[in-house]
């Protein structure tokens, strides 16, 4: 099976968009998503929609059920908790119970997906470092997990008594080590590069390979500044920050 796994979309239409053509020129059988695709930019409703019709697997992000009422949000940035009151008076009903709908954990013969870390995923922990990655390994009953949250791509491995994390985005998987996959975000990159964020895994080639592409920033900052939306949003996106 050649999965592409999205994560983070955040309501950016543009970038969406520009990773689902990219996916198709690379012959993907289905979607995977690890969360967050309300909150943050200006077409929520749109972006679910999209993954509808793809038939996309998703788990919850926490945007999403702070969102669909299921998260206590106060703990959000100010930003975070504007663009979630914002989200709710956007999307339709069959949406909020769509988000309210959506799993924590989600588990094929093929991958697990959890949005923080498999780790108490209901407290969307982030899993940016090797100790956080060590606690989740133990938990895995799969060869590769793929989370978010973060924004930042990385992948952490076990090899045996081994554990460490690599930027090296584009590897070959041996069925004897474990795998934690951050994709990073398509809709929101923080890792300075602002081009949206996806992975490609193929179960058949044992492959992982994280990929950029550019989308049209200037649109989707436009529509979060007209949307009323904090304009620091519109400006982290040309950031990738
Ligand atoms: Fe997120």
């Amino acid at each position: 099976m050649r999965y592409a796994v999205l994560s983070d979309i955040h309501g950016n239409l543009e970038a969406l968009q520009a990773v689902i053509q990219a996916c198709r020129q690379q012959r993907v059988e289905a979607f995977l998503c690890v969360g967050d695709t309300v909150g943050y930019g200006a077409n929520p409703q749109e972006c679910l929609e999209i993954l509808r019709g793809l038939k996309a697997i998703s788990v919850a992000g926490n945007h999403d059920w702070a969102v669909s009422g299921k998260l206590d949000f106060s703990y959000f940035t100010e930003d975070g908790q504007a663009a979630v009151l914002w989200t709710r008076n956007k999307i339709a009903f069959e949406q909020f119970n769509y988000l309210n709908s959506l799993e924590l954990v989600y588990k094929n013969e093929d991958v697990i997906l959890a949005h923080g870390s498999l780790d108490q995923p209901a407290q969307f922990n982030y899993l940016e470092d090797l100790p956080q990655a060590q606690e989740a390994f133990p938990l895995m009953d799969r060869g590769i997990c793929f989370v978010g949250h973060t924004h930042v791509p990385r992948i952490f491995i076990q090899r045996g008594e081994k554990s460490y994390f690599t930027q090296i985005l584009e590897m070959e998987l041996s069925a004897d080590d474990k795998y934690i996959v951050n994709v990073g975000s398509v809709g929101q990159p923080r890792d300075g590069n602002s081009l949206a964020s996806y992975g490609i895994y193929d179960t058949g080639m044992a492959m992982i390979d994280i990929k950029r592409v550019p989308y049209d920033i200037p649109t989707a900052q436009r529509k979060i500044l007209e949307a009323g939306l904090p304009e620091h949003l519109a400006e982290r996106l040309a950031l990738g920050r």
